[in-house]
Formats: C-alpha cells, structure tokens, sequence
C-alpha cells in the first residue's frame, strides 16, 4: 500500500499565489510521482469559519473546483472531494473534541489573529484545527501537504492521533507535514504579511488578467535603493516579488537577479508581471475549458466523494468502537 496524502483548502474567495505556490503546486507534483495514495479536497466547512455571503459561496466553490482541475488536480490519480460530502469528517471531529483542551485550541496563532483581524470568535473558529485533524486522521494520512502557515494546525493533528492511540489503541499515524522549505508568499502591499484571501489588496490572483496583474505588482511596496538584489532580509518586498518570479518561471534568483540587476524597479516590475501572466497562459486555457461544463465538475466531485465515504467510513467506525460506542 502507497503512503496517504491529505490535503485541503478553503473556498474563501480567489486562488492566489500563495495558496498556489505555498500548497497546490506540491500538491500536484506528489500526484505525479505515483509514489503516493492522495486526496484532495475542498475545505467548505472550514470556509463557514470567516465572515461570509451565503449567496456567494456556491460560486466560490463552483470556482476553486475548476482552478483546481485546471492547475492538475487529476481525478483519474488523486480522490478530489467536497469535505462536506463527507460527513464522517464532523463526525470524527466531535470525537476528538471530547478528547482535545479548550486551552490548546484557544493559544492556536491563527485563531488569535483572525478574532484580532475581526472576524468573530465563533465556537467554529476556535473548533478549525479539530475538524482538520479529522480531515487528515479520516484517511490515515502518513504526510500532508500544506503552506508554512498550517505547522501548528498539524501539529494539533499529530497531538490528536497521538492522544487518542494513546487512550484507545494504536489507530492513526502521527502525520507529516510536507513544506515547500522557506516558502512564504508575502502580501504585495504588507510585505511583513502573508499573502492572504483576508488581505485582497496584496493578493496576486491566478485569474488576474495581464493587465490586472501589472497594476498590481506596479503598486506593490518596494524597498529603498533601485538595484535589484534578493535580500529577504534587508529587502523583503523585492524578495518576495523575485520569490514569485523564480517560483512562477522555474527560473533561479540569482538568474532573475543577473538579469535585472540594473534596470531599476519599473522596469523589473513589469517584466516580473510580465512573465508570472505568461506562465498562466496555459492554465487559463484550460480554466475556460473546465468552467464551460460545471454538470461534469460536479460528476468529477461526487465520484471522488464515492470514494472518500467508503476511507471514511471504516475509519469512523473503527474510532466509534474503540471509544467505546456500539
Ligand atoms: P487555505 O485555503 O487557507 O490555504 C490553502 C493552502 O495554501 C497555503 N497558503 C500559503 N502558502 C504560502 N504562502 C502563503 N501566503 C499562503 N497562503 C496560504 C496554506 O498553508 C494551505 O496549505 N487549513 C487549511 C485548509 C484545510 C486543510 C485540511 C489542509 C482544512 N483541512 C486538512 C490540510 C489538511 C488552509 O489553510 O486552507
């Protein structure tokens, strides 16, 4: 049997970079691989947790389904789902409620900066990382693969597996995090944050038109001087413009560097705009593709749920019996 992959992300507004280059990208290449057993699914519950308009949110799930299958998510190779189909997933999450402190979810950093970014602090909210340990445990996933930003949500996965093998029986593995090293995407306008779907302003999308793409990186922060030098630590807004260029093209910094060295930061903008449009040509072509028949999205979906509650089902029932239910 191949290791189990586990991922998931939000329908909270447009892809962006960051979700591409910190997440989905990896994502895709471990499908490739054919080393591994993956499943990849839309986190809707998890959506539910911020702010939102009800009569949007079908269409950003309808939305993110069609990038996802247009960037590779391969429903031939991968189990691509709707968490919400799955709702041994809530289940197993109450589960593990009864087996996780209200102190542990309460010191959980994002958490902290969402109440203080103004969303409200909803028994949902602080519930997020319990629902994603069931997410990942459902499948009895060895590794994970997700952003910078996600290491202490798995690490309460990983404390959740650990407790409960520990009260009931050797049952899950302690999962893995597969980080892209180093990788965190920052706002274009908040350079000491991450890019983000609650910062729109400092978000590049994949959708972006060229146009909107150049207006954007345009106004982006830069640092003081005009040479162009990747230095994350002096020069962090550059950085991460050159970060995304190098990650978008395949191209290395240093590369990039050699080339823009003198030409000032207009003129480095606009060819950095310029080339990360360009490498979603294709995955634009594909998108207007997918999105023209949103019946077979929703067919690709619902088979890939097939799939998923059998997993699910076996691991709930398995976590029902140990904890002494039935
Ligand atoms: P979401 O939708 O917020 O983010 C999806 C993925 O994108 C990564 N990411 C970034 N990586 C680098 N730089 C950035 N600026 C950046 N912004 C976002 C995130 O780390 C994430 O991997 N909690 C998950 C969704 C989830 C999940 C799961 C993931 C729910 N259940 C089970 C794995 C397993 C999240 O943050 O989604």
């Amino acid at each position: 049997m191949k290791p189990i992959i586990v991922s998931g992300i939000k329908p909270s507004g447009k892809l962006h970079l960051g979700n591409y280059l910190g997440m989905v990208k990896k994502s895709i290449e471990l499908q490739s691989s054919g080393k591994y057993d993956c499943h990849y699914f839309i986190a809707d519950y998890h959506a539910l947790t911020q702010k939102y308009k009800p009569e949007e949110k079908a269409a950003d799930i309808f939305e993110l389904a069609v990038d996802l299958l247009a960037l590779g998510i391969d429903p031939e190779r991968s189990v691509f789902f709707m968490q919400s189909d799955i709702l041994e997933h809530a289940n197993l999450a109450w589960l593990f409620d009864c087996i996780t402190t209200a102190g542990q979810l309460q010191g959980m950093i994002e958490f902290k900066e969402k109440v203080q970014e103004g969303q409200p602090a909803s028994v949902g909210l602080l519930n997020y990382p319990v629902l994603m340990a069931a997410d990942i445990l459902a499948y009895k996933a060895a590794f994970v693969p997700v952003g910078e930003d996600q290491r202490q949500h798995l690490e309460l996965t990983r404390d959740v597996a650990r407790t409960f093998n520990k009260r009931f029986g050797e049952t899950f593995l302690e999962p893995k995090g597969i980080f892209v090293e180093g990788l965190r995407i920052k706002s274009l306008d908040i350079p000491e944050k991450k890019m983000s779907k609650s910062l729109p302003k400092g978000c590049l999308y994949l959708t972006d038109s060229a146009e909107a793409m150049k207006k954007k990186v345009r106004s982006a922060v830069t640092d003081s001087g005009t040479e162009v030098v990747y230095d994350p630590v002096n020069k962090p807004a550059l950085a991460n413009l050159i970060l995304i260029y190098s990650e978008m093209t395949g191209r290395t910094a240093n590369d990039i560097v050699a080339e823009h060295k003198d030409s000032g930061y207009a003129k480095f903008k606009d060819a950095m705009a310029v080339a990360v449009s360009s490498s979603l040509i294709e995955f634009r072509e594909k998108r207007a593709d997918i999105a023209a028949h949103p019946k077979k999205v929703r067919d690709v979906v619902n088979i890939g749920a097939e799939k998923a509650r059998i997993i699910a089902a076996k691991t709930l029932k398995e976590v029902k019996e140990k904890m002494g239910l039935i």
